[in-house]
C-alpha cells in the first residue's frame, strides 16, 4: 500500500425527512445563498422544504445552475454573494449545482481573473479561505457532496478544479428526494458510481486488501440494485443502497493509498464538452474500450474484478477478462444506457477532433503509470464505436 493522507471534513446527515436538520446545521445569525439547477427542486417542492427549515434566517435565491455547468452562468451568483454579503452557501441539486457552488466559493475568495483559477494547480493554491458550503443532494452520482473537487466548463472544455477548503461542511442525503429523477438520470448516476470504484481499483495491485474489498463491495452493491431501483423508484432501501455508494465511491476512502488511473473520466470529459453527451453516458461508452486497449497493463487486476465482482471462474486468463468486459457493456446497456459512439450520432471523422481536444488540455500522459499517449487514446475512440 502506498503511503496516503485522508482527512474528510464532511458531517453526513442521512435518511428519510432530515431536512429539518437544516435549522440545527446553518448559523442562525448566516445570510444564506441557496443555489439550485433549472428547476426541478421547484417543480417537486424541495426548495419549499428547504426554505422552511432555513426559518427566519435572511436567504437569497440562484437558480439555472445548468447541467455541465458554465463559467458565465456562476459569475453572476458570484457577483450577487459579493454585494450581498453572504456568507453561507447552500447547493440543492446534483453534482452540477454542487460543483458550480465549489466554483462559486473559489471565485469569491480569489482576488485575481477567476478564470485564472482553471490553470493547474491555482484553485488548490491560490485560494486560502473560503464561505462553509452545506448540500442537498437529489441526485446520487459524483460524490461531489463529500469531497473537494467541482468539474466547470469553460471555453469549450471541462475543467477540474479542487481545494481541501471545499469540502461540503454538511451534506444532507434523503434518498426520497431522488424518486423523482427521471430513470436515465438514474441510470447515468449509477454507471458514474461504476466507474468512480474502477478508476481507483481496475489500476494494478498494490496489496491494498480493505480498498479492494470495499471497490468490490461498492461494485456488487451497484449490480445487485442497479435495474432494481430504476424500475423501483420508491423502494426506499434499494435506492438509499445508490445514495451511500455513489457518495462512499469518491470520497477519499477507496482511493487512499493505491493507484489511480481517471482516463475514462478525462476523455469522457471531451465527449460531453464537444457533444453534450451526459458525464454518465460518456463513460459507459469507454470503459470496455479502455479495458480492451490495456488489458495487458490491467490484466492482474481485470482478473481479480472478474473473478470476484462478476465470479467468472472459467476458462483461460484472457477470455475470463473478454467475459468481465462484456458483462459490465451488458450491465450498462441493461440499465438504458448506449456504450458505443455511433449509438449517439457520432462518427469516425471526429476522432481527430477528440484528440486534438485531449492534446490542447495537456492530456498527454495519462492513466495509472501515465504512459497512455494520445496515439493510444485513439484506439480506444476507435475501439469505442
Ligand atoms: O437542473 P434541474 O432542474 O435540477 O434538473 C437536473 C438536471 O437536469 C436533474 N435533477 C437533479 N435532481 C433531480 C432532477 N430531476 C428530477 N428530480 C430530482 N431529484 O438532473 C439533471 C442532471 O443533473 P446534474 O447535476 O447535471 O447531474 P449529475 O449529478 O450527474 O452531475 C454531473 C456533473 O458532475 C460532474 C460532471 O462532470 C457533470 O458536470 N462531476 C463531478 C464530480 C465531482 N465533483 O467529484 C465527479 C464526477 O466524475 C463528475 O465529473
Ligand atoms: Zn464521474
Amino acid at each position: 500500500m502506498k503511503n496516503f493522507d485522508f482527512h474528510n471534513p464532511t458531517h453526513i446527515v442521512f435518511g428519510q425527512d432530515r431536512l429539518g436538520e437544516l435549522d440545527n446545521l446553518i448559523p442562525k445569525e448566516a445570510k444564506v445563498l441557496i443555489l439550485y439547477g433549472g428547476g426541478s427542486i421547484k417543480k417537486f417542492g424541495t426548495l419549499e422544504k428547504v426554505k422552511q427549515n432555513l426559518k427566519n434566517r435572511k436567504t437569497i435565491e440562484f437558480g439555472g445552475i445548468e447541467p455541465n455547468p458554465k463559467y458565465e452562468t456562476l459569475i453572476k451568483a458570484v457577483e450577487i454573494a459579493k454585494k450581498e454579503n453572504i456568507d453561507f452557501l447552500l447547493a440543492v441539486g446534483g453534482g452540477s449545482v454542487m460543483d458550480g457552488t465549489k466554483f462559486i466559493n473559489l471565485a469569491i475568495n480569489y482576488n485575481g481573473n477567476s478564470t485564472d483559477l482553471f490553470k493547474p494547480g491555482y484553485s488548490q493554491t491560490k485560494v486560502s479561505k473560503s464561505l462553509p458550503i452545506g448540500t442537498v443532494v437529489t441526485l446520487p452520482a459524483t460524490g461531489s457532496e463529500m469531497n473537494s473537487g467541482g468539474v466547470i466548463t469553460y471555453n469549450h472544455g471541462k475543467h477540474v478544479v479542487s481545494n481541501k477548503l471545499l469540502y461540503p461542511k454538511f451534506s444532507i442525503l434523503d434518498p426520497k428526494l431522488t424518486y423523482t429523477l427521471p430513470a436515465i438520470q438514474v441510470a447515468n448516476g449509477i454507471v458514474d458510481t461504476f466507474i468512480h470504484v474502477v478508476e481507483q481499483y481496475v489500476t494494478y495491485p498494490v496489496d491494498a486488501r480493505f480498498q479492494d474489498r470495499t471497490a468490490e463491495g461498492i461494485l456488487q452493491t451497484l449490480i445487485e440494485i442497479g435495474r432494481q431501483t430504476i424500475d423501483n423508484p420508491e423502494d426506499y432501501d434499494a435506492r438509499a443502497n445508490l445514495v451511500w455508494c455513489a457518495t462512499m465511491a469518491l470520497n477519499g476512502l477507496i482511493g487512499a493509498g493505491v493507484p489511480q488511473d481517471w482516463t475514462t473520466h478525462m476523455i469522457g470529459h471531451e465527449l460531453t464538452a464537444l457533444f453534450g453527451i451526459d458525464h454518465g453516458k460518456t463513460l459507459a461508452i469507454l470503459q470496455p474500450a479502455i479495458w480492451q486497449v490495456r488489458k495487458e497493463q490491467k490484466r492482474e487486476k481485470l482478473l481479480q474484478y472478474a473473478k470476484r465482482v462478476w465470479n467468472i471462474t472459467e476458462g483461460d486468463d484472457d477470455s475470463k477478462i473478454d467475459l468481465a468486459i462484456n458483462k459490465t457493456r451488458d450491465f450498462f446497456e441493461d440499465l438504458g444506457i448506449k456504450t458505443h459512439l455511433s449509438d449517439y450520432n457520432i462518427k469516425t471523422n471526429e476522432i481527430d477532433n477528440i484528440v486534438n481536444a485531449l492534446k490542447k488540455h495537456g492530456l498527454t500522459a495519462m492513466s495509472e503509470t501515465r504512459d497512455l499517449t494520445l496515439e493510444i487514446s485513439r484506439k480506444i475512440l476507435q475501439k469505442a464505436f
